[in-house]
C-alpha cells in the first residue's frame, strides 16, 4: 500500500476544469474560432502558456510576439479568476472530503500536486487547505506536466520515495507525469481517455482504502 497520495487539484478535488474551459473558449471566440470540449482535453493538466500554444494551434493562429501571448494568457486568467472567486465549499467534488479524511485516519500522507498558479486561491475558497501535508503548485515548479517535477517535489516534501506514492489525476498529461515519476496513478474520469492509469474511477463516492491497494 502507498505511504502517500498526491492529488491533482483541477478536475480531481474541484471541478475547475469547467472554468478553465469557459475562459479558454471565451478567448478563442474573441480570436474568431470555436473551441470544443474535445480540443479542451488536450489542455487539461497543461500549464497556462502551454495551453495557450495549443489553443492557438487549434485556431490556426500564429503569434510570434511573446508579449502579445502574455497578454492573451493574462486575459484568460483574469476571466478564470473571476469565475473561481465565486466558488464555494459545495464545489468540492462528491466524496473527496471523506476520502481525504479516511486516508489520514489510515496514516497516509496527502499532498496537492497541481500546475495551477491559482491553487492557493482555490484551496482558500473551498476551505480545505489545512488537511494537506504538502502543497506543490504552479508557483513552485519550472517544468509542467507531463514532466514529473511537480509530483517528485511533493514526494520529497512528504519525505517518501516516489514508488511509495499514488497520484490521482484527471488529465492525460498528469497520468504521464505520474508514470514518469515512477508512481502509481489512479485516473478520475473517463477510462477511454485515461488509458495509461493503473485504475480509473468515476468519482470518490464510497471509495475505501482498498482503492489504493495494488
Ligand atoms: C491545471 C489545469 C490546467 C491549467 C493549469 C495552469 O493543471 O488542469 O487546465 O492550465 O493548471 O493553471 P493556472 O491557474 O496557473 O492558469
Ligand atoms: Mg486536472
Amino acid at each position: 500500500r502507498p505511504k502517500a497520495c498526491i492529488f491533482d487539484l483541477d478536475g480531481v478535488i474541484v471541478d475547475t476544469a469547467k472554468y478553465h474551459y469557459l475562459a479558454w473558449k471565451r478567448l478563442a471566440k474573441e480570436l474568431g474560432f470555436e473551441f470544443t470540449e474535445k480540443d479542451n482535453e488536450r489542455l487539461k493538466g497543461v500549464s497556462r502558456m502551454a495551453s495557450l500554444e495549443i489553443l492557438l494551434s487549434v485556431g490556426g493562429i500564429q503569434i510570434d510576439d511573446a508579449s502579445v501571448k502574455e497578454q492573451l494568457a493574462d486575459k484568460k486568467n483574469t476571466w478564470y479568476v473571476e469565475y473561481i472567486s465565486q466558488m464555494t465549499k459545495d464545489e468540492i467534488l462528491p466524496g473527496v472530503e471523506d476520502f481525504l479524511k479516511m486516508l489520514k485516519e489510515n496514516g497516509i500522507k496527502i499532498a496537492i500536486g497541481s500546475a495551477s498558479k491559482n491553487t492557493m486561491t482555490i484551496l482558500n475558497r473551498i476551505g480545505i487547505k489545512d488537511i494537506f501535508d504538502a502543497i506543490i503548485d504552479g508557483t513552485k515548479i519550472t517544468k509542467a506536466k507531463p514532466d514529473p517535477e511537480v509530483f517528485l517535489k511533493a514526494a520529497q516534501e512528504l519525505n517518501v520515495r516516489p514508488e511509495e506514492c499514488c497520484v490521482f489525476e484527471d488529465a492525460v498529461a498528469g497520468i504521464e507525469a505520474a508514470k514518469a515519476a515512477g508512481m502509481k496513478v489512479i485516473g478520475v474520469g473517463d477510462p477511454s481517455i485515461l488509458k495509461g492509469a493503473d485504475k480509473v474511477i468515476q468519482s470518490f463516492v464510497g471509495q475505501g482504502i482498498e482503492l489504493i491497494e495494488f
